[in-house]
């Protein structure tokens, strides 16, 4: 595209989540002048974004090396870019698995480590951890008996407070004129509007329209919803399905807290993963990353897609707080019974194989894109999603593979999970 294009180029993205504020962000900063962003929610961050948590891991292992790469240039970005910084919290990455673990899941993390263990920005960083005395002098306040644990330390990751950062991203889209239309009436888009006449086999999308009626036109309309992009794009389902996975925390004093303070974040790959206590509300957040839950039952398409209510997301899986509680027992079993509070289901938009789709949709002429797929591991990109999406607008086509539009289901599975996914319907929840 040229520089004249981009002059008077109109743009509306649907979602103010993750992917749809950086493409915000990246496009305003590169000279798009009118960029509106649409959310069904009243406020950024939106309830419903996969990204209004706490916390989110940032880390550059992969089990598919093509992304360590994009994750280590998204590191920089977090230690060094002022917009992103400030949220961002290297206190190193423990990946291990407990004693019970099955032999796939620590054959994951080796593929873990391999990706990265020779690679040159990882010298000195990283270095394999075996067994309880190893484990407890990397981390003294490990007070349990951390049985069998064994994996790896990873120095060049850690954290960032991601609703903290959704946040100041859409501050910095504001001062750069980035529109935002919020809230159930303006914001949550009921409806594509495509042209009514097509041009070369192809009809162009021509912007949306909101539960409320109001018609947004743009040049460029740009999907960005995350787990809930089927409902307007039902043919997107053939590629991606909404999986969620339960979060739960527990509370902490000001003083326990404290002797958290630091330590790694800590996945034991077969229980669930931790970080240090949040630093404003002295919460651990705890997420067991098992094959995901489905809700096909909520969908007459044959699709599955996240509740449309925030109240109905509201709790975890019993067997999650199984997984939570043996390991508290095993890493600092004083919590152990602690209640699970905030208990939430966080959706993501799986892909067969992890990887992202961002592509224009076929026949709408380069009116129309997606981004979507993010498969549980769209966060850490943050910082450089937006260049990509950039990337693709540029070139008018994806030069990635990767990230094109699939019209089938790949026939590989994906190797980055422990275990298969349930349906939601019918599993017991934990206690509140
Ligand atoms: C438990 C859990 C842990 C995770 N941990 C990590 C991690 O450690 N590291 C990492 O990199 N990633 C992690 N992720 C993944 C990460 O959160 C996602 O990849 C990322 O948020 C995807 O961004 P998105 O913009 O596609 O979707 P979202 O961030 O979910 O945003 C979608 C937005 O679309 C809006 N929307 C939906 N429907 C409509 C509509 N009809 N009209 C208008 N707006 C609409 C929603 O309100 C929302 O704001 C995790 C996800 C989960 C669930
Ligand atoms: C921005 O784009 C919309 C939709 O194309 C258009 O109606 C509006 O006039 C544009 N605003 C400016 C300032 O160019």
């Amino acid at each position: 595209m040229t520089a004249t294009d981009k002059a008077t180029q109109s743009i509306l993205i649907i979602g103010a989540g993750c992917f749809g504020l950086s493409t915000a962000h990246h496009l305003a900063s590169s000279g798009y002048p009118n960029i509106t962003v649409l959310d069904k929610d009243s406020e950024v961050p939106s309830r419903f974004s996969a990204a209004n948590d706490l916390n989110k891991i940032i880390r550059a292992e992969y089990a598919d090396p093509f992304y360590t790469d994009l994750a280590l240039e998204a590191i920089q970005k977090w230690q060094t870019d002022p917009l992103y910084k400030p949220h961002y919290h290297q206190t190193g990455f423990l990946n291990v698995v407990s004693n019970a673990a099955p032999p796939e899941t620590k054959h994951v993390i080796e593929k873990y480590l391999a990706s990265i263990e020779n690679h040159a920005a990882f010298r000195d960083q990283v270095r394999r951890v075996n067994g309880p005395a190893e484990i407890k002098d990397l981390v003294p306040a490990f007070t349990g008996p951390v049985d069998g644990w064994s994996g790896y330390y990873n120095k060049l990751a850690g954290y960032s407070h991601s609703a903290n950062t959704l946040k100041a991203v859409h501050a910095a889209c504001l001062t750069k004129g980035v529109k935002f239309r919020l809230g159930k009436a303006d914001g949550e888009v009921e409806s594509l509007l495509y042209a009514s006449s097509s041009r070369q086999g192809s009809t162009a999308c021509v912007g949306a329209r909101s539960r409320g009626g109001k018609v947004y036109l743009a040049d460029r309309t740009i999907l960005a919803m995350g787990a809930n992009v089927p409902t307007l794009i039902p043919s997107i389902g053939k590629q991606m399905t909404g999986r969620c996975w339960g979060v739960a925390h527990i509370q902490l004093t000001a003083e326990e807290a404290r002797q958290l303070g630091g330590i790694p974040v800590t996945n034991v790959r077969d229980l669930a993963f931790f970080f240090e206590p949040d630093r404003e509300t002295n919460k651990l957040k705890f997420c067991h990353m098992g094959g995901a839950f489905t809700n096909f039952a909520g969908s007459k398409d044959g699709l599955s897609l996240p509740f449309s209510s925030i109240s109905e997301s509201r709790f975890i899986p019993a067997d999650d707080e199984c997984y939570i509680r043996r390991l508290l027992r095993e890493v600092l079993p004083r919590f152990a019974e602690r209640p699970l509070i905030d208990q939430h289901l966080c959706w993501i938009a799986d892909s067969h194989n992890s990887d992202y789709v961002i592509d224009f949709v076929p026949g709408t002429g380069a009116s129309l894109v997606v981004l979507s797929g993010d498969s549980g591991h769209g966060f850490k990109m943050m910082p450089i999603f937006g260049r990509f999406v950039q990337e693709l607008l540029d070139d008018g086509r994806q030069s990635q593979a990767k990230w094109r539009w699939k019209e089938s289901k790949p026939k590989t599975g994906s190797v980055w999970r422990s275990g298969d996914s349930q349906e939601l319907a019918g599993l017991a929840r934990a206690r509140l």
